[in-house]
C-alpha cells in the first residue's frame, strides 16, 4: 500500500519499535500498523516495516533527539546569521514591540536573540527543555516555553509567527493540521515564516548517529491550507543559495481572517 508516514503514538509507536528490534508486536496493534501502510509481512510471515513505518518512527523519534543531543545541536548551529534577509522581511511585517511566537526555537540563537535584539518580544516554544534551559539562562527576558507545537493553544495572538527548521521535521499530516495551529496564534496582519522541502516527500537526514526525519508538502498544498487560514503568500523561494538551500515561506494573515477566527 502507497502510504503517507504520520507520527503514531502510544501502542501503534510501541508496535512499530518492537518490529523495529525484530519482535511480532501484538497481533491486533499489526493489523492496524498494516491497514495504515506501517508494516507488511516479511518472508516469514512475521511483519516488517515498510518504508512508511520506517519514516514514521523517525519522524515520532525527533523530539527525543533534540532532547538528547541538545548540547551538541548548541554546539554545531551555525550562527552567522546567514538566514538574516528572510529575517528582515520578518521583521517589515512585525512591528516594533510586537510579539513573536518562535516554535521549535532550540536554544533561541541566533534566530530567536536576532529578533529579541530588533525590539521584538520573543516567546520560543520547543519539545526539548535542555534547549530551552539555554535559552532561558542566556535570553531571560524571553519567554521561554517546553511544549510540543503539534497541540499548542497558548490563547494568545502574536504578530509574527516563524517556525525556523522545525515544522519541516513534523509528519505530512501533522504539517497539514499545523496551519489552524498558526492561525490560532495569529494577531491581524501577523507574519508567518516557515521552513519546508521543496517539493512533496520524506527526507531522512543523520544527527549524531540518529535518523533524522524531514518531511515536506506540494508547494500548491502549503499555499492552499495557508489561503485555507487566511494567510497570502508575500514571499516565497525554493532552495534558497543565499539562504544555505532553504525553502522558505513568509506570509501574512489577513484582518479579516484573524478577527473571525
Ligand atoms: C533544527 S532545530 C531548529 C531550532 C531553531 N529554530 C533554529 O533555527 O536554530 C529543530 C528544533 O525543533 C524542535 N522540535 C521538533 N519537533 C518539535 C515539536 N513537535 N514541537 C516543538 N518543538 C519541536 C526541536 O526540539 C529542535 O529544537
Amino acid at each position: 500500500m502507497d502510504s503517507e508516514p504520520f507520527a503514531p503514538d502510544g501502542r501503534l509507536l510501541r508496535f512499530l519499535q518492537s518490529v523495529a528490534e525484530g519482535g511480532a508486536g501484538d497481533a491486533v496493534d499489526g493489523v492496524g500498523a498494516a491497514e495504515a501502510g506501517l508494516v507488511r509481512p516479511g518472508p516469514d510471515g512475521a511483519p516488517v516495516l515498510t518504508e512508511a513505518g520506517r519514516a514514521s518512527l523517525a519522524a515520532a523519534a525527533i523530539p527525543a533527539i533534540y532532547r538528547r543531543h541538545a548540547a551538541v545541536f548548541d554546539r554545531l548551529r551555525v550562527r552567522t546569521l546567514f538566514e538574516r534577509a528572510w529575517l528582515e522581511q520578518f521583521l517589515a511585517l512585525v512591528p516594533p514591540g510586537g510579539a513573536v511566537l518562535d516554535l521549535g526555537c532550540g536554544m533561541g540563537e541566533p534566530m530567536a536573540r536576532f529578533l529579541a535584539e530588533a525590539g521584538r518580544r520573543v516567546t520560543g516554544v520547543d519539545a526539548s527543555p535542555a534547549l530551552l534551559a539555554l535559552a532561558r539562562e542566556r535570553m531571560p527576558a524571553g519567554e521561554w516555553i517546553a511544549a510540543d507545537m503539534r497541540d499548542l493553544d497558548l490563547r494568545l495572538r502574536f504578530e509574527g509567527i516563524l517556525a525556523w527548521d522545525s515544522f519541516f521535521h513534523l509528519s505530512r499530516a501533522d504539517q497539514r493540521a499545523m496551519f489552524p495551529v498558526f492561525a490560532r496564534h495569529a494577531a491581524p496582519g501577523a507574519a508567518l515564516m516557515f521552513t519546508s522541502g521543496p517539493a512533496a516527500g520524506e527526507a531522512i537526514g543523520s544527527f549524531e548517529g540518529e535518523a533524522l526525519f524531514h518531511a515536506s508538502l506540494d508547494p500548491t498544498d502549503y499555499r492552499e491550507r495557508m489561503g485555507k487560514e487566511g494567510f497570502e503568500v508575500v514571499a516565497h523561494r525554493a532552495e534558497d543559495a543565499e539562504c544555505g538551500g532553504r525553502t522558505v515561506w513568509l506570509a501574512r494573515r489577513s484582518d479579516q481572517a484573524a478577527s473571525a477566527g
